[in-house]
């Protein structure tokens, strides 16, 4: 299933850096990104949905895409790709984990010290003031696909409370993102697991890798520009092949 060189490569490796996309949590029935435009949201682009401009002139389109988004994750779990990532860290000598997803799937399935460079859908903050917000235990209203919703307000300054999730035009949580780029030119091989390798500057993280000599992997049930960098191309899903790899790597 896979080759030699690929277990080899992995069970020699010092350092080894997981990349995630929304393909991951595919399986736990959370739709990728460019699917959850769905039903009322397939009309705009994710700018209009995924950045302040958006949410600054509809405020109640982006905060009910995102609480339905929010609910989704609630109801889902965390699927085996999400398992076989706490496995494998618990296997090889130094595991870095660096997603872009914004559910807390990883966390919840036991990763320690995710890398978030996108933010997350649970750790909300006011748009004016920056305060963080708790949400309230359930979410108030079963958000249907499509609804528009009333953002929060903030109880220090009352304006809206916005996904605490980086949008289009934003610049990624500095720490975080300085610690994903010195994990990628460090590490010996990267694992480039659900991502399309479109958005940046995440999509950079596996080229500096694969500059820096190490082995790039990529699996996804489709091509992405990444397939020209990696040096193994695993096509299919994550929950079914990242059980088997790394199962074949403690052997
Ligand atoms: N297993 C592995 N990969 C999968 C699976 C699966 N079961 N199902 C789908 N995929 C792949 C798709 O083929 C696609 O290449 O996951 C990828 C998901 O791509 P996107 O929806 O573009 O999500 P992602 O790459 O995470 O987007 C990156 O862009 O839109 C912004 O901030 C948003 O974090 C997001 C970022």
């Amino acid at each position: 299933m896979f080759a030699e060189e690929l277990i080899t490569a992995i069970k020699i490796a010092r350092h080894i850096v997981v990349l995630t996309g929304a393909g991951v949590s595919a399986e736990s029935g959370i739709p990728t990104f460019r699917d959850a435009q769905t039903g009322l949201w397939e009309n705009f682009d994710a700018t209009q949905l995924a950045s302040p401009q958006g949410f600054q002139s509809d405020p109640e389109l982006v905060w009910g895409w995102y609480e339905w988004r929010r609910a989704q994750v609630l109801g889902a779990r965390p699927n085996p790709a999400h398992y076989a990532i706490v496995q494998f860290a618990e296997q090889v000598e130094q595991l870095t984990l660096i997603t872009q997803n914004v559910d807390d799937l990883h966390e919840r399935a036991g990763s320690p010290n995710v890398i978030r460079l996108h933010g997350s859908l649970h750790q909300p903050r006011c748009f004016a003031c920056a305060s963080p917000y708790a949400f309230p235990e359930a979410i108030p209203q079963e958000p249907a696909a499509g609804r528009r919703l009333p953002p929060s307000r903030c109880p220090h300054c009352n304006d809206y409370i916005r996904p605490g999730v980086v949008w289009f035009g934003e610049s990624l949580p500095e720490a975080e993102w300085r610690r994903a780029e010195l994990a990628a030119k460090a590490c010996d091989v990267l694992l480039s697991i659900g991502t399309s390798a479109l958005v940046w500057p995440a999509a950079q993280l596996p080229i500096d890798a694969a500059r820096h000599g190490a082995v790039v992997v990529q699996i996804n049930p489709d091509q992405t520009p990444l397939n020209a960098v990696a040096r193994y191309n695993i096509q299919g899903k994550a929950g079914e092949i990242l059980p088997g790899l790394v199962d074949a790597v403690a052997l």
